[in-house]
């Protein structure tokens, strides 16, 4: 069956939606199926440069049908910007379908997500405050409001009924925090829902109708599997299911796991975190500075799509990274942003954690003990040239190849993809995905 999943497969960031863009060429159909508009996905192509929140890194090809699955928490209204903007972009978005199931994120998910982060003071998890983390603590609660809830008045009206005077006790009793008034709220989710009406439809149908013709689907993952509820950094991860595991991308556009037959987990050459929580490998000196800020100047260094943050810096952590592979089900890994370590002298990747005197190669679960470990570096030389113009495996420097190599021997799984680039055409394709 050809439908492919790309995932995350560290902490966010990794160049999800660059590498959709380049692997939709193939593809029939594109679709989200997880997380909200707490994700950011850069994409450069000839169309220029654009960052989406929502809506899919497909939606460049006109052919192409997108689709916004039920595992997705949508803020109608950032979509219905990402939508506009798109559009006096010169970019259609008719094709656009949107799951009636997925869960909407109204006015006091993200005033509770503000007063969640700021009850937890010290332990903040540094959110991204786009009340992701309640929506989906609603949707599991069965409090949620669904996108198919905002067609018709008397519907919307009885589930905001049912959850709003629940909201508001909390909001004002326990962080003492405003109310959210019913009429303003209804007014405008009815005419969210008025406005995205075209769009709203079966996910599910039409990705089993493009199954049944044989074309190909692409699943694109949002965040990275270290912010999987389930399998992440625990408590530091964020409220959906980045991973895709089953019940993460074919629960996500309701589809089973014997119809994905590739996964592909997109990781960078080195490591990112935006927020907090634990980060063995994370960098603190003029290193970081230097990774982070390359490209700086063309607005492209490492700050957060979504939230403008700077994104903390780390080594490569092959540990975590054997993880990821692990309990993702790999088939293939995207090794992005190799050419940001184009002017290194040398290169450090973790093999192995110290922790309390012994060496480990699993990644512990429980936080206290990510807190103490200390990773165990293998350091290759570098090959200070550039690769941005490299298009095949065998033209990059010999050390490239030897750290790509490394990479792939350590975690245990091949790199079939190389980006050096964020536009759509640097890369090297080691083994087509489709
Ligand atoms: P996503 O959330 O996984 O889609 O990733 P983001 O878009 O948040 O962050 C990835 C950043 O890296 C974006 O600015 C991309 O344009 C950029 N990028 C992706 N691949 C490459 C690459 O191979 N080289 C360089 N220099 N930048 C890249
Ligand atoms: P993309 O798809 C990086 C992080 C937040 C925070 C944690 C919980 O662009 O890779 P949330 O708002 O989800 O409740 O925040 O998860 N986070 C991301 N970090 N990339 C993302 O998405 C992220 N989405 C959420 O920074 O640490
Ligand atoms: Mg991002």
């Amino acid at each position: 069956m050809p439908i492919v999943v790309v995932v995350g497969g560290q902490w966010g960031d990794e160049g999800k939606g660059r590498i959709v863009d380049l692997l939709a060429r193939k593809a029939r159909v594109v679709a989200r199926y997880s997380a909200g508009n707490n994700a950011g996905h850069t994409i450069i192509n000839e169309k220029g440069e654009f960052k989406l929140h929502l809506v899919p890194a497909g939606i460049f090809y006109p052919e192409k049908t997108c689709l916004i699955g039920n595992g997705v928490a949508i803020d109608p209204e950032v979509l219905l910007q990402e939508i506009d903007q798109l559009e006096a972009r010169g970019i259609d978005t008719s094709k656009l379908v949107v799951s009636d199931r997925a869960q909407a994120i109204m006015p006091w998910h993200k005033a509770l997500d503000a007063l969640e982060e700021q009850a937890r003071g010290a332990s903040a998890i540094g959110t991204t405050g786009k009340g992701v983390g309640p929506c989906f603590a609603d949707k599991v609660a069965r409090r949620g409001i669904r996108i198919g809830d905002l067609l018709r008045r008397e519907d919307l009206a009885e589930r905001v009924n049912q959850t709003l005077e629940y909201q508001n006790r909390v909001i004002t009793r326990v962080y003492d925090g405003e109310p959210i008034r019913f009429e303003e709220c209804m007014d405008r989710y009815v005419d969210f829902g008025r406005r995205l009406k075209p769009y709203i439809g079966d996910v599910q149908s039409v990705i089993l109708q493009a199954e049944r013709r044989g074309e190909h689907v692409l699943l694109e993952g949002a965040q990275g599997s270290l912010l999987d509820l389930d399998h992440g950094t625990y408590p530091y991860v964020t409220s959906s299911v980045p991973s895709s595991s089953s019940s993460g991308a074919g629960l996500g556009v309701g589809v089973g796991p014997t119809d994905i037959s590739r996964v592909v987990g997109v990781f960078k050459s080195y490591c990112t975190r935006v927020g907090n929580g634990p980060f063995p490998t994370e960098l603190f000196d003029e290193m970081a500075t230097t990774l982070r800020d390359h490209g700086k100047e063309d607005g492209r260094g490492e700050y957060g799509t979504t939230t403008g943050r700077p994104r903390r810096i780390g080594w490569l952590d092959a540990v975590a990274a054997r993880y990821s592979v692990r309990f993702n089900g790999l088939s293939a890994v995207a090794l992005t942003r190799l050419d940001v370590l184009d002017e290194l002298p040398s290169i450090k990747i973790c093999t192995a954690y110290q922790l309390d005197g012994k060496t480990i190669d699993t990644m512990p679960a429980r936080e206290s003990m990510l807190n103490r470990v200390r990773p165990v570096y293998e350091e290759l030389p570098g090959w200070q040239t550039p690769t941005k113009h490299v298009r095949n495996f065998d033209d990059l420097p010999p050390q490239a190849q030897t750290f790509i190599r490394r990479v792939e021997e350590l975690i245990g799984c091949p790199v079939d993809l190389i980006s050096v680039g964020p536009e759509r055409e640097q890369a090297i394709i080691v083994n087509p995905i489709f």
